[in-house]
């Protein structure tokens, strides 16, 4: 296949604003790179990307995003290395999502090229956005949303595919404390829980915010039906700890399928760590921290990366994780995080050089 690397219109900024960027100092997702790739689907096909300096976008006010919620969107790093090369972490993966979530929302699939080629020249015109120090990185936010118009409740006929980026560093600040939900729920069976659908998000910040008023950073979301499950946080994949064997849920249509997560159960196996992939019930979670034998929680996803959970919060109760020395969690967070960004080999093939 002919590589459309040589077709994307590339327009630069006359500004730059790196200059003006504190980058001993990120923040998660809150300073912008110059460029962006904006990619228009109208007429019934996808239109050849192009990159233009960062910028507002006009839409007109009945767009169907703004409506119906037609958007969905990914979450990615780029690395550099002491040398300069750039790397991305199982990109496929990412594409191959976004059109898995994009199809659950009525939205046209976007062709795998225009997604990879597009974030390679779009990393190249940026390649000085990519921070280097330690626990920073270029954070990658594709998205794709509804930009057709009407208030008729069907899929837009417009849609815009969009790649911003931003130097940022770690997600959580502090200690992480979660809250196990008794009453709201994040998805359903048969609904979009699976998908990178902007509106779960959405759903999650009422709840989210009534935990974050008790102290709480993040909600562990339980099943649906009966509550007696753990699926999944806010913002990550969640493994507990019992004994010596790692623990993480199944994935279903009510949890997104999380690029960290499979990494991690991978790796783990690698080590001879013993992981079990199978339904998790808060009442273990409760009774193992009661007897002792819950050692670790962590959350595991792009921003997140792998991030201890130091308590957990259930029926008014709080539950303290145990301040281990050596961790699973540090172990599995050195040895992605050392693949991610080429400090070590990668005998699983998932660094893709930029
Ligand atoms: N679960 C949810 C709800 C997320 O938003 C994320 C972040 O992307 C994850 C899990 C982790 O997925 P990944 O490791 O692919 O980033
Ligand atoms: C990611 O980890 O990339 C995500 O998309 C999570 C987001 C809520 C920050």
């Amino acid at each position: 296949m002919s590589s459309i690397i040589n077709d994307i219109e590339i327009i630069k900024t006359k500004a730059t604003k790196i200059n003006d960027v504190d980058f001993d100092n990120l923040q998660f997702g809150s300073v912008f790179s110059d460029h962006m790739l904006v990619c228009d689907y109208k007429d019934g096909k996808w239109h050849m990307p192009k990159i233009m300096p960062y910028q507002p976008i006009a839409l007109d006010p009945s767009a169907k995003i703004f409506h119906y919620g037609q958007s969905v969107f990914e979450g990615m790093k780029a690395y550099k290395d002491v040398n300069e090369n750039v790397w991305l972490f199982r990109p496929y993966d990412n594409c191959k999502r976004l059109n898995i979530s994009s199809k659950r929302l009525a939205i046209p699939e976007l062709p795998e090229d225009y997604f990879m080629e597009g974030l390679k020249a779009l990393l190249e015109v940026d390649k000085d956005w990519i921070p280097t120090k330690e626990g920073s990185s270029l954070y990658i936010r594709p998205f794709v949303f509804a930009s057709g118009n009407g208030f008729h409740a069907s899929p837009a006929d417009a849609y815009k595919f969009i790649i911003c980026t931003a130097p940022s560093g770690s997600y959580f600040s502090g200690e992480v404390k979660v809250l196990i939900e008794e009453k709201y729920s994040r998805s359903a069976n048969g609904g979009v829980g699976f998908a990178k659908a902007g509106g779960n998000y959405a759903g999650q910040f009422y709840p989210t915010q009534l935990a974050k008023a008790k102290g709480y950073q993040q909600v562990i979301w339980t099943d649906d039906n009966t509550h007696e499950y753990i699926e999944e946080a806010g913002a990550m994949n969640i493994f507990v700890r019992i004994n010596d064997t790692l623990i993480t849920g199944p994935t279903s249509d009510r949890i997104l399928d999380g690029i960290t997560r499979k990494s991690i159960i991978e790796l783990a196996a690698s080590e001879n760590i013993p992981v079990d992939v199978r339904k998790i019930t808060v009442n273990e979670v409760v009774e193992a921290a009661k007897n002792g034998s819950l050692k670790e929680m962590f959350g595991a996803g792009t921003a997140a990366v792998v991030s201890p959970i130091a308590a957990f919060g259930y029926k008014d109760t709080d539950y303290d994780l145990p301040k281990l020395e050596k961790t699973y969690a540090s172990f599995l967070k050195k040895r992605i995080t050392d693949i991610q960004t080429n400090k070590t080999e990668d005998p699983f093939g998932w660094r893709f050089k930029v």
